[in-house]
């Protein structure tokens, strides 16, 4: 894909594409009692098998939009579709059951008394029994790395071990769609690797799609498919990683910086006077390239 760009004069929201999206927003707005615009014709989508990064800065709308996604908040204009059925009229009912939000604050998801029972509260919820219940649970605590914490009070747990259970208990619920907000924020290097795998995995072992809202340029160029870049309430342009990453005055309209491999590889190139010729994404893409770089040069040298 190109590169699309999109202004609020003219969206050009596509139209819902039944057969690759699990989530289409179309021109979606929505203003806070005070007044505050949240998002406004917000055009966003997600596609089934893949990892779609929104990024923007502070107050830009990612949260409102990730709320619009499982129907906490609903548009006062525009249209949302969840799995081919739009959302309107109570229909975000059951909407939890297929989407699942990660929030950003831990502390606004756990509330029951142990790791075990708020993982099994939305399994519970769907009807299953407590045996199953319970065996879902611990199935989502295996896949997250956090079943050691089964029995630990979820108000004493350490940010980053909130974050693993608050994960877990979306997992158990096997959405189609997980949105994470800010995932990564408050997290350890260790932490950081952790949710990435777990990111990874929820899409290659579990076949879901997850959507994150971040301004970590860095994490979204190493583990998303597609980049919205999202600023005012809207997503003004998207496209591959490589193409929005390597457009540097784009990452600058949107108020963010270039990925740091991404930057250190534009340096590089600058100060040794060549021509940006691969597109490196991840610092070991990053170091491979310039191995070959100086394995070029002690050739002809
Ligand atoms: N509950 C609310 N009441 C009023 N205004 C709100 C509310 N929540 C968000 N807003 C406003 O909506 C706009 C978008 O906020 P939002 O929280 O979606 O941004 P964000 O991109 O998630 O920012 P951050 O990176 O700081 O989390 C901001 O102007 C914000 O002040
Ligand atoms: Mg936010």
């Amino acid at each position: 894909m190109t590169i699309v760009r999109r202004s609020p004069e003219a969206p050009h929201c596509p139209p819902l594409d039944r057969d690759r999206e699990l989530i289409h927003v179309d021109c979606a707005s929505h203003t806070y009692p005070d007044g505050s615009i949240g998002i406004h014709d917000m055009c966003f989508y997600v596609l089934k098998n893949e990892i779609v990064a929104i990024c923007g800065p502070n107050g830009s709308g990612k949260s409102t939009l990730i709320e619009h996604l499982n129907g906490l908040l609903l548009p006062a204009q525009g249209s949302i579709w969840v799995n081919g059925r739009v959302i309107s009229g109570g229909a975000q009912a059951g909407l939890w059951k297929e989407v699942g939000v990660v929030f950003q604050r831990s502390e606004d998801q756990l509330f029951a008394p142990t790791v075990l029972d708020d993982v099994m509260f939305g399994p519970l919820n769907l009807g299953l029994a407590p045996d199953e219940a319970r065996a879902r649970a611990m199935e989502s605590l295996k896949a997250v790395g956090a079943a050691d914490l089964v029995d630990k009070i979820p108000n004493y747990l350490s940010g980053g071990q909130k974050r693993l259970v608050s994960i877990a208990g979306i997992l158990a619920m096997k959405p189609i769609v997980i949105a994470m907000d800010e995932p990564t924020s408050d997290l350890d290097p260790v932490h950081v690797a952790i949710i990435e795998e777990i990111i990874l995995d929820l899409k290659e072992k579990h076949g879901i799609s997850v959507v994150i809202a971040t301004h970590d340029m860095d994490l979204a160029a190493r583990i998303a498919d597609r980049i919205c870049l999202v600023r005012d309430g809207a997503v003004f342009a998207e496209g591959l990683p490589e193409e929005v990453f390597y457009d540097p005055a784009l990452i600058a309209e949107a108020g963010l910086n270039l990925p740091a491999p991404v930057q250190a590889y534009l340096d590089l190139c600058h100060a040794a006077g060549i021509a940006p010729a691969a597109r490196p994404l991840k610092t070991g893409d990053l170091v491979a390239v310039l191995g070959k770089i100086m394995s070029g040069r002690q050739a002809g040298s």
